[in-house]
């Protein structure tokens, strides 16, 4: 397959086609997953917890962000290459927003970008789209708004249904290629799906938007400890790895690593 444009999704939509995303931070990963034909990578500010060991995603910076988006479009030969606005990079104003950008994709390589908010971020996805830098974005609950909202919490239930519908109409007026929806009950993502003429993305958002989205340390089982509701663990990558590295080092202990095979003659 050719490499992936934002028409193509347009296209599957279209078709009725649903597409997964995953998160990458790295080449390792984002090889892996453009060899396994996962159309959309998202390089997220999630790497502030699963790259750089924070507690939520606020304290990544763009200079943090760009290395590893490099990395990811770099191994990405098919892939749509999203990076994430980091936290304090873009709600100043558009233009705040655009020189951010920019650099995601001047020195990050990145194809896209993704940032958290509703209709109040419409002039910003605006300005970007009709400055050649598509946008993905991102509501329902916006984790970098979590000392905001209150915590982890579903968005849009009741009568924020409504508003989650009015946000991601003024998102796609403003030129969205997608809207992401995180935490949002089925029913309004699905009402929001079928609302929009662009494909909709979900993570804990039920099984009738376009796509879906996870990360990609929780999805193959890296990610320690208890992961949130919406997670498929597709792996158990955490126990493999800790196997592997149990078993090298008692080869080591017991001499049996390296072997002949392993090692050079004079
Ligand atoms: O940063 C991220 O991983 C994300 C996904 C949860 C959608 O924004
Ligand atoms: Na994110």
């Amino acid at each position: 397959p050719k490499k992936i444009r934002i028409h193509h999704l347009q296209q599957m939509k279209a078709r009725g086609e649903r597409w997964a995303m995953l998160t990458a931070y790295d080449q390792l990963s984002s090889a892996v997953f453009d060899a396994a034909g996962i159309p959309v990578l998202l390089v997220g500010d999630s790497a502030a917890n699963n790259v750089l060991g924070h507690k939520t995603t606020l304290p990544i910076t763009t200079d943090e962000m760009i290395p590893l988006v490099r990395a990811v479009a770099g191994a990405a030969e098919h892939a749509l290459v999203v990076a994430d606005l980091a936290f304090g990079t873009y709600q100043e104003s558009p233009q705040q927003a655009f020189a951010t950008a920019a650099r995601l994709m001047k020195e990050g390589l990145a194809h896209a970008v993704k940032l958290e908010g509703g209709a109040a971020m419409a002039p910003t996805v605006k300005l970007l789209t009709e400055s050649g830098i598509p946008v993905m974005a991102h509501i329902g609950f916006t984790p970098q708004s979590e000392h905001a909202l209150g915590g982890y919490r579903v968005q849009g239930r009741g009568e924020a249904a409504e508003r989650l519908l009015e946000d991601a109409l003024a998102l796609q007026a403003a030129g969205a290629f997608s809207v992401l929806m995180e935490m949002v009950p089925a029913p309004a993502a699905a009402a929001v799906t079928k609302a929009l003429d662009v494909p909709t993305v979900g993570i804990g958002a039920g099984p009738d938007c376009d796509a879906q989205v996870l990360v990609w340390t929780d999805m193959a089982g890296l990610t320690a400890g208890k992961t949130p509701r919406f997670v498929k663990k597709y792996a158990d990558l955490r126990g493999v790895l800790t196997q592997a590295a149990q078993e090298y080092a008692r080869d080591v202990r017991h001499g049996t690593f390296p072997a002949p095979e392993h090692s050079f003659e004079e």
